[in-house]
């Protein structure tokens, strides 16, 4: 038995912010974001908006067109590091806003790898039996957490949602092979202290920077490169499939140019890799999800194509999971 992906949906914050609305914020440009990371907006949290209901309209999205009433699920598992509350988890409050009873459900801490981690536990436990239909949700707002002087921080990031309904299946289709992979040496390379504070763009509230994400930015470009381009190869090569073969690859949207590199790398087409960061930014674990369900909104995606999905982020921590679709 294995495990396939059925559906997916997205849902972002209202607020869109360009880069031009964040020159009136800090001492930055739409020149320099575009040409640094390819960002030219990205959506964040409003005061007193849910990320529960956020992905609670991805969700409600990919279950009605996988079919699935939020009762038959048999697990939810959430890629997220922004859950308002210590505990209980986000996919506890999740599960609550669907109205599910009690199937497990519970959250995968691995930052802006959340989704390829979620993907690969679900994939797992789906093979042995545990669950034959899970909601696989990949939900962040790290745009709440910056502090909003660091502008080589605070122009990264927007917020939102992804999500994917998945069945267990026998058959060639579905998941093929995942690698996960951590490096807790590095975990101060990008870090957030837990405070609990939600400093939106709109609120008074502000986090202090020991309170604000830090982040190493030139170290971990080189990192993410090296990381996600070989965790790539390492997935292709268990699954026995050459890079060539791959219709389209699905990476974490951190930084164009670090897509480019591991493009490069990798040998693959530029025109084979899915890129939404100028809309969206870097979501974190809703990266990948949210950029599946476009790809498959925009037909980049057929039946049978091998679709691979590639993260890296803090913990340090990466990932991949190749999909026969
Ligand atoms: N606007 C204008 N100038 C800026 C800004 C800004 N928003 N941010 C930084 N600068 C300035 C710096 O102050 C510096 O000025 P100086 O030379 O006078 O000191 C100059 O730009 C260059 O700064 P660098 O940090 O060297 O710029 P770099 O080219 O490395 O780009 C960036 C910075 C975009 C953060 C890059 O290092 C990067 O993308 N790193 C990866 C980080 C990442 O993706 N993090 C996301 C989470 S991890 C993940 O998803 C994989």
């Amino acid at each position: 038995m294995g495990s396939r992906i059925v559906a997916t949906g997205r849902a972002l914050p209202r607020t869109a912010v360009t880069n031009s609305d964040l020159t009136r914020v800090m001492d930055t440009s739409d020149e320099w974001i575009r040409t640094r990371t390819g960002i030219e907006r990205r959506y964040v949290m409003a005061n007193g908006e849910s990320l529960v209901d956020i992905a609670a309209a991805a969700s409600q999205t990919a279950l009605e067109r996988a079919g699935i009433r939020p009762a038959e699920l048999d697990a939810i598992i959430v890629g997220t590091v922004s859950s308002e509350y210590g505990f209980p988890s986000f996919a506890c409050q999740l599960q609550h806003r669907l109205g599910v009873d009690s199937i497990p459900a519970y959250d995968v801490a691995a930052a802006c790898s959340g989704f390829i981690y979620a993907l690969s536990v679900a994939d797992n436990a789906m093979r042995v039996g545990d669950y034959s239909r899970v909601l696989l949700v990949g939900a962040d707002a790290l745009s709440t957490m910056v502090d909003w002087n660091d502008r080589a921080v605070a122009v990264l990031f927007g917020d939102g949602a992804g999500a994917a309904v998945m069945v267990s299946e026998p058959g060639p289709r579905g998941v093929l092979a995942s690698l996960l992979r951590s490096a807790g040496e590095y975990w101060h390379m990008l870090s957030v202290r837990a405070t609990g504070v939600r400093a939106t763009l709109d609120s008074e509230v502000r986090r202090s920077p020991d309170d604000a994400i830090k982040m190493k930015g030139p170290e971990l470009f080189k990192i993410a490169v090296r990381s996600m381009a070989d965790v790539t190869l390492k997935v292709a090569e268990r699954a026995g499939v050459r890079l060539e073969d791959i219709a389209l690859l699905v990476p974490h949207q951190a930084n164009m140019r670090i897509l480019n590199a591991v493009a490069d790398r990798l040998g693959i087409a530029r025109d084979k890799v899915f890129t939404n960061i100028d809309r969206y930014g870097n979501t974190s674990a809703a990266s990948v999800p949210v950029a599946l369900d476009e790809a498959i909104e925009m037909n980049r995606i057929r039946d049978n194509d091998l679709v691979m999905l590639n993260a890296c982020g803090g913990g340090l921590t990466w990932g991949a999971n190749l999909l026969r679709w």
